[in-house]
């Protein structure tokens, strides 16, 4: 079953209702709703909130302001990773960004509390904030780390000294804006006191985060809080950890004894759920006249709120994408008073890789070479900074196979060179590559009587399929037909595990799985063949076979009994094993190798010669993933990528007021994302693959690489359209428009 496009387990529940969401729950009783009021300037601080007129309020039970909420755990910088951290609210009276909750109003219905909140006064004095980004900034400071750890600046031989000397070089900046997550479920919230303890029903990646860090904002046992997340829609990192809505939600239940639900509104989510960085990138290349790269530097600046650091990972990538002797990374930070930058879809790779391969793509033409020989003239064969192979690189491959199915051959190779009727036509590409990470996670595997298989651990399925392939696994690893295998998900008191996230779940998971298997068939076999009643009795167990819900033995004649036979006479109650995979950090494997995933991007594009109107024609990605573990559900999480990097190319863009800090375009009318009018066709293609040093199954992650470098190909294909190079991305009609080229001339 493993690698076969299996449709998703979940998906009739989907399609038909009866996949419940966190704010959706009833069970619980009639619930209290509550009601973000957030900050209407951007630094400052509150001098005094009038909550008499919202408290009078009809259905009004609680104004909860910094003034009467209950004590919170502070952040605790020592815990490693932030979403296990307390995330306080209300903390005080000061403001650190445009938004921010100054208040939670709780009343008996949604509209109760949505008026109340339009009631509650409350006096400022603004401060002066700084909310405008410059590359340039005096302030820029130098992170200790970056996201996931990863050192803030390399340097390897002599930059500057090989730069110089080379025949050919790009010095060029790009900027790349603010960008959010938008899941299609909102960031929900449903908390239920019950007892003691705390059901908390919440849109959530990581649920053993989730349960850390409600239970260290208040103050509270873990045990006590009880996350409940089987089905999230979307999260893209925004879910990783917990916010606002959360932690409101679980005060205001705990006040009142009540069941309380906070959903943040899609303009809320511009405000508080953080965004990727806004960036400046320098970007120097140095090449011989053969294409052969000798220097390679990437700087990156970025915005930082100034009390919760965010250094997104831009650089960290370029480190191990192309050989040279010459090199340097770097990352800074410039402190603003903006929400904190936080993981976006591909944190790092996604918009480092739309500077470094626009940059590669303006190399390329600088030599007159084509862009694809000039990546793979400077393909290394060890990772070319930590000096170690690489686990499975197939990046050349990925080249290849997309020129030939792409037609590269048909790409004019004179930019602006190519008309049809009122449009300039251009092809671009692109290089994607995205590290592989593991996390700790535990995975538990049961035969129960009746012959079927239980799956448990606390990983969520966050649209991206993990029901399905969990499902594939243990049917592989038990022989059981994938309708007698029922997989529990998104809920603490599973094995814990590192959830979704980082593309990473779907290789833990599946790896604990397999593992959990195997050590499940172990047990079934000793039972088995240790029983004197069996017809499996004194058979060796390394012939055994697991298949059709039964177990098998060849011998001199062929003997089998049913697995739920085995079970009902051994442990009536069911048969169970636990799989576990280690935190990266302890795997000599992530140490000894350089795990990544690779692909290559493919894009045609359309610039209206008179209105320089982009129309995107088609896209090809053809991916290098190790083992696929449904090609259906992979091609979906890298078909979305792609759109998106299209989007991040082309259109995403949230702007900043310099004067308030607030996000003007903070709805999805204005913040512009592809629809379908703007994705005509994409394709995406997997090679068959399997990386023995990431895991057992050879399965890498999938999730992030299909952004990765996506926008890039498409920047490089406005620029061969139009001969026009735009680094300020989005690439929109102003920025093309003055410099088009006067094709009828
Ligand atoms: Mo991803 S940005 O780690 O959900």
């Amino acid at each position: 079953m493993i690698g076969q496009p299996v449709n998703r387990v979940d998906g009739p529940l989907k399609v038909s209702g009866r996949a419940t969401y966190a704010y959706e729950y009833w069970d619980a009783g009639q619930p209290l709703y509550g009601c973000i009021v957030g900050a209407t300037i951007g630094k400052g601080r509150i001098t005094r909130i009038h909550t008499e007129n919202a408290e009078r309020a009809q259905g009004v039970r609680m104004v909860m302001t910094h003034q009467n909420v209950p004590v919170q755990g502070v952040r605790d910088e020592s815990v490693q990773f932030e979403y296990w951290r307390a995330q306080p609210v209300l903390t005080g009276p000061d403001i650190h960004y445009h938004g921010e909750p100054v208040a939670l109003v709780v009343a008996a219905t949604f509209e109760q509390a949505r008026a109340a909140a339009d009631l509650l006064d409350v006096e400022y004095t603004v401060g002066r904030g700084r909310f405008a980004f410059a590359a340039d900034d005096d302030e820029a400071y130098i992170p200790k780390v970056v996201n996931a750890g990863l050192p803030t600046d390399t340097a390897v031989g002599d930059f500057e000294a090989g730069f110089r000397a080379a025949a050919v070089r790009v010095d060029q900046r790009y900027t790349t804006p603010y960008e959010f997550s938008m899941p299609m479920e909102p960031h929900a919230c449903l908390v239920e006191p019950r007892g003691e303890d705390l059901v908390v029903h919440v849109s959530s990646q990581i649920v053993d985060a989730a349960q850390t860090s409600v239970a260290a904002t208040l103050r509270m046992a873990p045990e006590r809080i009880h996350i409940v997340t089987p089905f999230v829609g979307g999260g893209f990192g925004s879910k990783l950890g917990v916010h606002a809505e959360t932690i409101l939600a679980a005060l205001a239940a705990r006040v009142l004894g009540q069941p309380v639900k906070v959903a943040l509104t899609r303009q809320q989510i511009f405000q508080l759920v953080g965004m990727r960085p806004t960036s400046s990138q320098r970007v120097r290349l140095a090449a011989g006249r053969d294409g052969k790269l000798t220097a390679i530097a990437h700087d990156v600046t970025m915005h930082t709120n100034p009390d919760l650091e965010f250094a997104e990972q831009t650089a960290a990538t370029t480190r191990s994408l192309y050989a040279a002797p010459h090199r340097l990374t770097s990352h800074r930070l410039t402190p603003l008073d903006l929400p904190r930058g936080a993981d976006v879809r591909a944190p790092g790779e996604a918009p480092g890789l739309l500077a470094v391969e626009s940059a590669v793509d303006e190399l390329a033409h600088a030599l007159g070479m084509d862009p694809i020989e000039v990546r793979i003239r400077n393909e290394p064969t060890v990772d070319p900074e930590r000096d170690v192979p690489y686990s499975d690189r197939h990046l050349v491959d990925c080249l290849r196979d997309g020129a030939r199915r792409f037609g590269w051959e048909h790409r004019p190779a004179t930019p602006a060179s190519l008309r049809e009727g009122r449009w300039l036509v251009g092809y671009g590409m692109s290089a994607a590559i995205r590290g592989h990470f593991q996390g700790p996670t535990a995975v538990q595997v049961r035969l129960e009587a009746d012959g079927t298989g239980v799956v448990r651990t606390d990983m969520t399925d966050i649209g991206t399929g993990t029901y399905t392939i969990l499902t594939q696994v243990v049917a592989d690893g038990l022989g059981l037909p994938a309708d007698r295998v029922r997989v529990e998900l998104g809920r603490s008191g599973l094995p814990t595990s590192w959830g979704s996230g980082g593309s990473w779940g779907a290789a833990n998971s599946c790896a604990a799985a397999a593992r959990a298997c195997a050590a499940l068939r172990e047990k079934v076999l000793v039972a088995a063949c240790g029983d004197a009643d069996s017809p499996l009795h004194g058979r060796d167990p390394a012939g055994a076979h697991f298949g059709d819900g039964s177990v098998r033995i060849d011998g001199a004649e062929g003997a089998s009994q049913a697995l739920g036979e085995i079970v009902a006479r051994h442990h009536p109650e069911g048969m169970e094993a636990q799989g576990e995979i280690r935190f990266m950090g302890d795997d000599p494997n992530y140490s000894d190798y350089s795990i990544h995933t690779y692909g290559a991007h493919f894009a045609e594009v359309g610039v209206d010669a008179d209105t320089a109107e982009i129309r995107l024609r088609r896209m090809l990605g053809v991916f290098s993933v190790g083992r696929v573990l449904n090609p259906k559900t992979a091609r979906s999480q890298l078909i979305g990528g792609m759109i998106w990097g299209a989007g991040a190319a082309l259109e995403e863009e949230a702007v900043v007021d310099s004067r308030s800090g607030a996000f003007v375009n903070r709805d999805l009318a204005q913040y512009l994302v592809p629809v379908h009018a703007d994705v005509p066709d994409v394709e995406a293609v997997i090679l068959d693959g399997y990386d023995d040093k990431a895991n057992l199954l050879g399965a890498k992650g999938v999730g992030e690489l299909g952004i990765c470098g996506a926008g890039a190909a498409v920047a490089n294909a406005v620029f061969n359209a139009t001969g026009l190079r735009v680094r300020d991305f989005p690439i929109t009609i102003e920025k093309l428009l003055p410099g088009l080229p006067d094709v009828d001339a």
